[in-house]
């Protein structure tokens, strides 16, 4: 049974700025795959470098700002094993270098070796908002691919839990999201 953890994977782009995306990291046996789908900057980036950063992040914002590409300013700070940086206000990060890949013309497969690994602050614990917040970011990354009743249906019943559960940062990814979604309906009319 592979074990999947949604993070924020970042890497160094070739003009030295820093790709954030997420990324889920798939866990077998203590192993780290990265799975990106063709065509990926991250991906690029990875093999390019060799390495890069899972960056374990609590504030869904971060994850929903790479969905709908507003202007959330994620801070960035430098990691100390690799050439890369990592979020500020993550929870912990491991930095990773490639142990290898198992190429595929849609889906590889990236083995990572962790070479470092970091906590820096608290962890909190879970939050049913949060998880709805990333079932969103998985709906509207999926526009136009996954029929649209469907998705009326799934925000009808995430938004039991961002009523009862959410805080600011939730409250205001979830509008990112919806907005997101109402404009690219609106454009498909
Ligand atoms: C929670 C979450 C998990 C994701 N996991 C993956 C993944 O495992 N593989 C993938 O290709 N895309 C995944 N995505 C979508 C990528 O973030 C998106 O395709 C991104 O643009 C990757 O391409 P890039 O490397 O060019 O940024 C995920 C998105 C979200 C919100």
């Amino acid at each position: 049974m592979t074990y999947v953890r949604e993070t924020i994977v970042t890497t160094k782009n070739i003009d030295n700025t820093i790709k954030i995306s997420p990324l889920g990291i798939y866990i077998d046996e203590e192993i780290l795959r990265i799975k990106p789908f063709k065509p990926s900057i991250s991906l690029d980036n990875i093999l390019r470098n060799k390495s890069g950063v899972i960056n374990y992040v609590d504030d869904v914002r971060v994850f929903a700002s790479c969905i709908v590409k507003n202007d959330l300013k994620i801070e960035l700070t430098k990691v100390d094993k690799i050439d890369c940086s990592r979020i500020k206000s993550a929870v912990s990060h491991t930095e990773f270098i490639i142990d290898h890949v198992k190429d595929d013309n849609l889906r590889p497969t990236i083995i990572c070796k962790p070479v470092n690994e970091e906590i820096h602050r608290m962890y909190y614990g879970l939050n049913r908002a949060k998880s709805a917040v990333l079932e969103l970011c998985i709906l509207a990354s999926r526009l136009g691919i996954i029929d649209d009743e469907k998705i009326k249906n799934e925000i009808k019943y995430l938004n039991i839990a961002i009523e009862k559960t959410a805080g600011r940062n939730e409250l205001e990814a979830w509008k990112w999201l919806n907005d997101y979604i109402n404009t690219y309906r609106k454009n498909i009319k």
